[in-house]
């Protein structure tokens, strides 16, 4: 164990982020716009964000629901959909308010329904992305039912990501969420052209935590976190200090009554306490010095943007930090993330040099 216990870093960025819309919004997003920078927000409301129109809208919604002393900026993303056309989206790129198109393969995960079934039918929009350099981020998983829900991320990559990014080399994409040692060494054998998101949960949990000695629906999402092998992997790749791979928590909030039931809603609720999972994670890989360029550096650089200036304190003390089980939400209780370790780490606001 690293001696550290103190880590002043630059403000870090969620570069994969669900916050839904409404008073679920008004409940979640305080906890990220309190940690956070910046934030890629998905698209998979409902309706899905499809058009300028309903960015601007969102975008709006955001920045009403943020609190005024937290210094947030929601980055859009376009939900891509059969019928999205190039021209919509070389206008919405050059109106610098979306930053990224997201690839839903239909009926992958929550709100895919919208996405696409087949990848022939968008070319003309990912040819357009990479000529004005759009990154696409892509649910990386397959939806056919055949294939076995741990093996859809192989899969899709052999069937999927493979074929076009061959095809188009010059189209840059983030594979989102990735959850395997497979995923991991190709972005690893790939161009800079190819990076990826990983989660804090997938950092934690493998799949005995969700299915030995009984269901616990609260660690199921989707890419569903994989055998043991597979967690390590992205272990060492987060502390690799390989710049394609940075922070995405896929925080995604749904009430404890669509989740503890016959069939149960994908998706962690990590806003709340990512950052000082993460510290620990890395403080156990005995490489706190690489937090900030997973947490702060690699995001903006593959988008082509700055750092944050403002700074973060990350500190740990004898005490652990409590977390509350859940939070009350005007829909219903919404879990946080139980990472079954206690968090030792607190993360304070630095601003102008004053820490908040
Ligand atoms: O677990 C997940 N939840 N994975 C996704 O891809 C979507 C997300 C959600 O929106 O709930
Ligand atoms: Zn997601």
């Amino acid at each position: 164990m690293t001696t550290n216990t103190e880590l002043i870093i630059r403000r870090p960025d969620d570069w994969h982020l669900h916050l839904r819309d409404g008073s679920m919004m008004s409940a979640v997003l305080p906890y990220s716009s309190a940690d956070f920078g910046r934030a890629i927000i998905m698209p998979n409301i409902l309706p899905p964000v499809t058009t300028m129109e309903q960015a601007t809208r969102y975008h709006r919604r955001i920045v009403k629901a943020t609190p005024d002393q937290h210094d947030f900026k929601p980055l859009m993303t376009f939900y891509l959909t059969e019928s999205t056309r190039a021209d919509d989206i070389e206008q919405a790129a050059s109106s610098g308010l979306i930053k990224a198109v997201k690839l839903y393969p239909a009926g992958a995960t929550t709100n895919s329904e919208s996405g696409v079934q087949d990848i022939k039918k968008v070319m003309p929009v990912l040819e357009k992305m990479a000529e004005i350099g759009l990154p696409l981020l892509v649910h990386g998983e397959v939806a056919d039912s055949n294939i076995d829900i741990f093996d859809r991320e192989a899969v899709f990559i052999d069937t999927v990501l493979d074929p076009l990014r061959r095809s188009l080399p010059q189209l840059r994409i983030v594979m989102e969420h990735v959850t395997t040692k497979t995923g991991v060494q190709y972005i690893i054998s790939s161009d800079k052209n190819l990076a990826a998101t990983i989660t804090a949960h997938h950092l934690i949990i493998n799949r005995n935590d969700i299915l030995a000695g009984g269901i616990r629906p609260h660690y199921y999402c989707l890419p569903v976190a994989k055998r043991e092998k597979h967690r390590l992997a992205l272990r060492e790749a987060v502390v690799s200090g390989d710049s394609r791979f940075f922070f995405g928590s896929d925080s995604a909030p749904h009430i404890d009554g669509t989740k503890e039931c016959g069939c149960g809603c994908a998706g962690i609720f990590t806003a709340i306490n990512a950052l000082e999972c993460l510290a620990t994670v890395f403080e156990q890989e005995n490489r706190l010095d690489k937090l900030e360029a997973f947490v702060s550096l690699n995001g903006p650089k593959f988008y082509g943007l700055l750092p944050n200036t403002s700074k973060i304190r990350l500190y740990k003390t004898c005490d652990h930090a409590g977390q509350p089980e859940k939070i009350q939400t005007r829909d219903g209780y919404v879990t946080v993330f139980d990472p079954m370790f206690l968090i030792y780490w607190h993360v304070e606001n630095i601003v102008n040099d004053k820490i908040y």
